[in-house]
């Protein structure tokens, strides 16, 4: 096995539906579910495909209330390729006596193989082979074979091609009393001998989905073109065919599909067009070769090469971080660009969290800043697209300026569901979820971020700065002056730590002077004051004239982020919110006694008639965001601006204060943790970064993986190896380095972009290593530790720091 591939040997019914997230196939357009060709949706097998941004809402009564639900649709599903013999049942792996299975994802070229070998229950034993992928360089094609050899016995064997529109979104059993037909049936149509289409349209938002699938068929080797039986039910199309086998016999069919919707471009309309498509595609196998080209030139951006301390252990880590590379190419990708869709916090892999949109970008942004930042400014711009909704949401509450979602879908309104079931106490309980108005520092922090890697001042110019400043003046009319101590307070929200939604025993939700969020109010309003200056007059003039930014204005926010309240415990440790010192201390051994996975603390209590409000317990990292986010010097410099003395001291006392009191019950908690020791204390940083890797792959939250991938943790951890043991920051026009790679790392080899021109980076415990490129022009500045250097990027040029 090698790190490149995913490997499974065995039917594991248990853990099928994990594998088909894990061995999801994507291309930032449409994803497919790694399930099996032959079953369709049931217990263990959960076939599902969805569009990056297929969203459709419905309405259901859920406790005596209305409530409406926007969804990412469960798109017909295109896989169905099933067989069966001499008129007998059709195939059904756990019907049959398996002699082998085995399944590999090969993470490199994006292609899913299955072979089996088994045994019915006539004794005929049979090999079934089937490899898939969905097209990473036509976004709209994908394409399986099957093949099948009769070992030992010889008869007729008749086979089912289909596409199935009578699908319906099941794939989280916690939603099952929520409506779930998405799909109306529009057309079933033959379109040649051995092609078909079908058309539906999502009830809701009309968007109309074509596909069109060919199938072919080669009888040992040669084409072969059997009379089909066509099957039509409304939202479904269909063909079987029968051939003689005699033994030894290999008969392989492909399938290839084509996928339009109605909002694609440069076409008529999406059911011919997915005819045109699958009629002219390529061969398999021709299909095969521009697929994997496409990976390989993607590869060549994204992939980090590490040669571990130990290369045994090495390899399993090295595998992973592959995979978690391979989910997020496949969720977003420059395929996405054009459709106006963010990046989903569980990808497009399964129905958790509905394909929304939450905070969790600003986990993911670095990787693709540093390799293809076109992709992030496109993720930018679905914001930019609903800064509308964001104004009227806070004008709607009072506010001024732009309030961004918790979730968001298609149209930007919030997308947060109102009521939430707890599993494990059967209760359906308000979900308060939507005060983590956090998301918009987050927000504002990505622009930040964007424009630092790339300086796309044009960017700035027309859509960030506004974004930015409508963010700004949302938060500064969030605050609060409180005339008795002279400061600014922002009461009533969540911050990150979702454990926390009220003081315990209050009647409204909300809570007070969140350290996390006022500091990043704090950030925010200093830095649209220096993006505004960063603006040329030219861009600043109708840029006031249209949202208004007066000097007053500027004034007032200078003066909110010189005071504004931050709450400190009596030793000093940043209080997670103001009162969290008052609440009691949790009796973890006991609770891990009595429940060994304690991560859902929440649904515990509730399930007790508790809450964690009353308790200092928090699900993930909350103050320590800060340090996640923020050097030390920038963090000093902000609390002296505020008055409030800052020891460097502060920073592992609060990690360790925090950190004996965090569950881990958001997948993103590890990553920060990992992140925040890297400096102070490298093997337990790299101890987190190893569990933050299980995350998926092991589905350490016990069943959440099988509804969908975790993106933040997955590109996160990565990241962890790309920016946190590199201290690779970018700044002020500088591209920092200041590595602290933990002992098992070993060495780190990977390419990025900066301000558009490639580098290629070696970093070994003695030697960092900067390569340039021949680019058109100029020098950029890059720092080592503290020392700034010009480096020549005109001719390329090879700079070596020791470490
Ligand atoms: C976490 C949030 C996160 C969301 C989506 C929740 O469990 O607490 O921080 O944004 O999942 O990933």
């Amino acid at each position: 096995m090698t790190s490149w591939n995913l490997t499974y040997t065995g039917l594991d019914p248990e853990k099928e539906k994990l594998r088909e997230t894990l061995c999801t196939l994507g291309n930032g357009y449409f994803a497919t579910r790694g399930a099996c060709a032959e079953n369709g949706a049931d217990s263990i097998h959960y076939p599902g495909t969805y569009l990056a941004g297929g969203y459709n809402r419905l309405k259901t009564e859920i406790a005596g209330k209305i409530i409406e639900n926007e969804d990412l649709v469960n798109l017909p599903n295109w896989l169905p390729l099933s067989f069966r013999m001499n008129g007998g049942e059709w195939f059904h792996i756990e019907s049959v006596e398996i002699l082998s299975y085995e399944q590999k994802l090969n993470i490199r070229s994006g292609i899913l193989c299955r072979v089996i070998h088994f045994r019915d229950q006539q004794g005929r034993k049979t090999v079934l082979m089937n490899r898939r992928v969905v097209h990473m360089g036509n976004p709209h094609l994908a394409g399986q074979e099957t093949v099948i050899r009769a070992e030992n016995w010889s008869g007729e064997i008749e086979f089912l091609t289909a596409l199935d529109g009578k699908v319906i979104n099941g794939g989280v059993p916690r939603y099952q009393s929520l409506s779930n037909r998405h799909l109306d049936p529009l057309c079933e149509e033959e379109i040649n001998k051995e092609s078909i289409l079908l058309k539906v349209q999502t009830n809701q938002s009309e968007l109309r989905i074509a596909e069109a699938a060919r199938t072919q068929i080669f009888k040992n080797g040669d084409f072969v073109n059997p009379e089909r039986y066509c099957i039509k039910e409304p939202g479904y199309i269909g063909q079987t065919f029968s051939m003689e086998m005699a033994e030894g016999d290999e008969i392989r069919l492909e399938k290839i599909v084509s996928l339009y919707t109605s909002r694609d471009k440069g076409m008529s309309e999406c059911g011919c067009q997915a005819k045109i498509a699958v009629v002219e595609a390529d061969s398999f196998e021709e299909i095969l070769k521009s697929h994997a080209l496409a990976w390989e030139h993607l590869w060549h951006r994204f992939e980090i090469d590490y040669y571990p301390a130990d290369p045994q252990k090495g390899k399993r880590t090295s595998r992973i971080l592959r995979l978690y590379t391979f989910h997020l190419l496949q969720t977003t990708s420059r395929h996405s660009m054009d459709l106006d869709v963010g990046v989903p916090s569980r990808g497009w892999h399964g129905e958790a969290y509905r394909g929304h949109i939450f905070w969790d970008e600003i986990f993911i942004f670095p990787m693709l800043n540093f390799r293809m930042p076109e992709i992030t400014r496109s993720l930018l711009m679905y914001r930019y697209r609903r800064l509308d909704k964001a104004r009227k949401a806070a004008q709607e509450l009072g506010h001024r300026g732009a309030m961004y979602p918790w979730q968001s879908g298609s149209s930007g309104r919030e997308e947060t569901q109102k009521l939430h079931l707890n599993p494990k106490s059967g209760r359906w309980n308000p979900d308060n979820s939507h005060l983590q108005r956090h998301v918009n520092a987050a927000l504002a922090y990505n622009i930040w971020q964007y424009y630092q890697v790339t300086e796309d001042l044009e960017f700035l110019s027309f859509y960030g700065a506004e974004m930015f400043i409508e963010i700004a003046r949302f938060w500064a009319s969030k605050t609060t002056f409180n005339k008795e101590i002279g400061r600014y307070e922002i009461l009533g929200i969540m911050g990150p730590d979702e454990y926390h939604d009220a003081y315990p025993g209050a009647n409204e939700p909300g809570l007070n002077n969140n350290s996390y969020t006022n500091i990043m109010t704090v950030w925010i309003l200093n830095r649209a004051l220096e993006i505004w200056n960063l603006l040329p007059e030219t861009d600043r003039n109708p840029l006031c004239e249209k949202i208004g930014f007066s000097e007053e204005e500027r004034e007032h926010w200078k003066n909110i982020a010189r005071k504004m309240k931050i709450v400190f415990h009596k030793d000093g440790i940043l209080s997670q919110f103001e009162g969290y010192e008052q609440l009691e201390e949790f009796d973890w051994e006991e609770y891990k006694k009595k429940y060994g996975n304690i991560q859902r603390l929440d649904r515990i209590l509730e399930a007790e008639g508790d809450s964690p409000n009353r308790y200092k317990v928090s699900k993930q990292a909350d103050v320590l965001m800060l340090f996640y986010l923020f050097s030390a010097e920038e963090l000093r410099s902000i609390f002296k601006q505020l008055g409030y003395a800052f020891k460097y001291e502060t920073i592992p006392q609060n990690i360790n204060y925090y950190l004996k009191r965090t569950s881990h019950g958001s997948t993103l908690s590890r990553v920060v943790h990992s992140w925040v020791l890297a400096r102070s204390n490298r093997s337990g940083s790299w101890e987190l970064f190893l569990e933050a890797l299980e995350s998926d792959v092991a589905d350490i939250q016990g069943g959440t993986t099988p509804e969908g991938i975790h993106l933040g943790a997955m590109a996160g951890t990565v990241d962890i190896l790309q920016r946190a043991y590199t201290g690779i920051e970018a700044r002020g026009g500088i591209l920092y380095f200041n590595p602290a790679i933990p002992p098992e790392l070993g060495e780190l080899h990977m390419h990025i972009r900066y301000r558009s021109y490639p580098m290629e980076i070696t970093i070994t415990p003695e030697k960092l290593t900067i390569k340039t490129f021949p680019s058109p022009k100029g020098y950029i500045k890059i720092a080592f530790r503290s020392k700034t250097k010009k480096i020549k990027v005109d001719c390329g040029e090879i700079l070596e720091f020791k470490i």
